[in-house]
């Protein structure tokens, strides 16, 4: 079956809400077609600790214990490489916000540069967080709610990174992280966020959103709990550029970076842009 055949009938089965009983049937399968894999790998890896696949499934659509361990590690270096690039001295406190099970957080301090570092996670699933605070020692985690704000104080994070966060966010919801992540970051603080853009956007999008996307708005797939994986959108760079990014300086735009998704590393401006322009 071709991808748009496959996305219209997500489409459909979103209609008539049945997409969480599909969801179901999928992660059975999923455990299924990765019960070898997963038993040979945790033989092999006796020491580590890994999440319980219904937790899995919920951030990453797959209950395979080498996936998520991994694309932890390949994006951790990912992210540390923009860390280490753009913030160069000091303690550094970095946040994983929609950290779900600490795929990546768990391994970003191997790939720092910086002597010293605290991290911290936050997620707003409380089974994900819960699991992280008993299993990953030595990384602050916190619940959040699915609106904002945090219980961090403002100017405190010299970076914020969210992989695959607003890519499941309505509208409203973009903005009021957008502000959110801003307030929580040090002035010249880093945000490193990934989007359904370009390449996502390609093969997935029906004809009615597509021509949405290409006029530069936001298009978001609902009719389901918010945040989920099933929730989607997609993003295009108009809408970024010009919208959601408009009070900070953009720093680097990378395609498909994040699997199929771009991704934006961004400054926190003194003062937003808007405002100067004003004054
Ligand atoms: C696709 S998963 C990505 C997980 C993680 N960032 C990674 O790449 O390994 C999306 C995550 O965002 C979380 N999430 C969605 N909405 C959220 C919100 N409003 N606040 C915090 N986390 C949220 C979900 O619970 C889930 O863990």
């Amino acid at each position: 079956m071709d991808i748009k055949k496959i996305h219209q009938a997500i489409a459909f089965l979103r209609t008539i809400r049945l997409l969480n009983l599909a969801d179901f049937f999928l992660y059975l399968k999923d455990r299924i077609s990765n019960f070898r894999i997963n038993r040979r790998f945790l033989t092999d890896n006796k020491n580590c600790c890994f999440p319980p696949p219904h937790l899995a499934f919920d951030a990453y659509g797959t209950t395979s214990i080498p996936h998520y361990f991994e694309t932890g590690i390949r994006n951790a270096q990912l992210i540390a490489n923009f860390i280490n690039e753009y913030i160069l001295t000091g303690t550094v406190k970095i946040l994983d916000w929609g950290c779900g099970p600490g795929r990546i957080i768990r391994h970003i301090g191997k790939f720092l540069h910086h002597k010293s570092f605290n991290l911290y996670g936050s997620d707003y699933n409380k089974a994900s967080i819960h699991w992280c605070q008993n299993k990953l020692p030595n990384i602050c985690f916190t619940l959040n709610n699915l609106i904002p704000p945090f219980e961090y104080q403002s100017n405190f994070f010299d970076c914020v990174y969210a992989l695959s966060v607003f890519t499941h966010l309505s509208k409203n919801m973009h903005f009021a992280w957008i502000k959110e992540l801003r307030r929580i970051l040090k002035p010249n603080g880093i945000l490193i966020i990934t989007t359904h853009g370009l390449t996502s956007s390609q093969n997935r999008l029906l004809n009615h959103e597509r021509e949405k996307f290409d006029s530069g708005k936001l298009v978001v797939r609902s009719k389901i709990k918010e945040g989920s994986k099933w929730y989607l959108a997609y993003q295009p760079r108009m809408f970024m550029q010009n919208t959601l990014l408009k009070d900070f300086e953009i720093l680097f735009l990378g395609e498909a970076a994040y699997y199929e998704q771009d991704i934006w590393v961004a400054k926190k401006t003194k003062e937003p842009i808007t405002a100067a322009l004003i004054l």
